[in-house]
């Protein structure tokens, strides 16, 4: 018993988390599209965080799940976040309307992920840049930052002034 202990830690502290035994390895979400499954779950915490992405009614969730229009990260079973966008008919871009991750889940480069996936989906639908608004004030922005989108505007919204990023997924435009 002892051994297995000190081979755990030794595991723990010294090696990358790809090469550990998988009864030692952190868990880290999967990203894949929602369905209908995952409704339920999207909604309680858009609500819970209504604070920071505004109100998302049900109905609204349901088509973008009908419309493929969302990426969810699962964990253990469970969504702990999403992303919700859309792949612009007129032109490439990709607009990202919505991202939360769940309180209990922040800071665990979950929301990378979720912005890696729809990087991934962005290129093989041959998008060339992902854009989005958000409140000036807002903590999100420096997360956008810190992922490498640009700044390229700042306007009027319907109650604060909004902050506009992009990032290139491809560089054809
Ligand atoms: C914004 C949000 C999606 C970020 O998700 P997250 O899982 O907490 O972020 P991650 O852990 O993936 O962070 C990725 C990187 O961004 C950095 N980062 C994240 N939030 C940051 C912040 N507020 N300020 C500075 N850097 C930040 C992290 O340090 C990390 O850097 P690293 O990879 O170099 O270590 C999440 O905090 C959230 O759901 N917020 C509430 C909803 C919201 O505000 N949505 C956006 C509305 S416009």
């Amino acid at each position: 018993m002892e051994k297995t202990s000190g081979y755990a830690i030794i595991w723990a502290v010294n090696c990358p988390d790809r090469n550990r035994p998988t009864m030692l390895r952190k868990a880290s979400p999967t990203y894949s599209r929602a369905t209908s499954g995952h409704i339920s779950a999207i909604k309680a915490i858009a609500d819970a965080n209504r604070d920071e992405v505004g109100f998302i009614n049900r109905a609204r969730i349901v088509q973008l799940v009908e419309e493929n229009r969302i990426i969810v990260a699962v964990l253990k079973g469970k969504v702990v976040g999403f992303v919700a966008f859309r792949h612009r008919k007129t032109d490439t871009q990709t607009t990202l309307s919505e991202i939360c991750l769940d309180q209990s889940v922040r800071g665990l480069g979950y929301g990378r992920g979720l912005i890696n996936a729809l990087y991934q989906d962005c290129i093989s639908h041959c998008r060339t840049y992902i854009r989005l608004k958000c409140t000036v004030d807002s903590d999100a922005n420096s997360f956008y930052d810190h992922l490498g989108f640009q700044k390229v505007a700042t306007e009027a919204g319907k109650v604060r002034r909004l902050n506009v990023w992009e990032l290139v997924v491809l560089k054809i435009r």
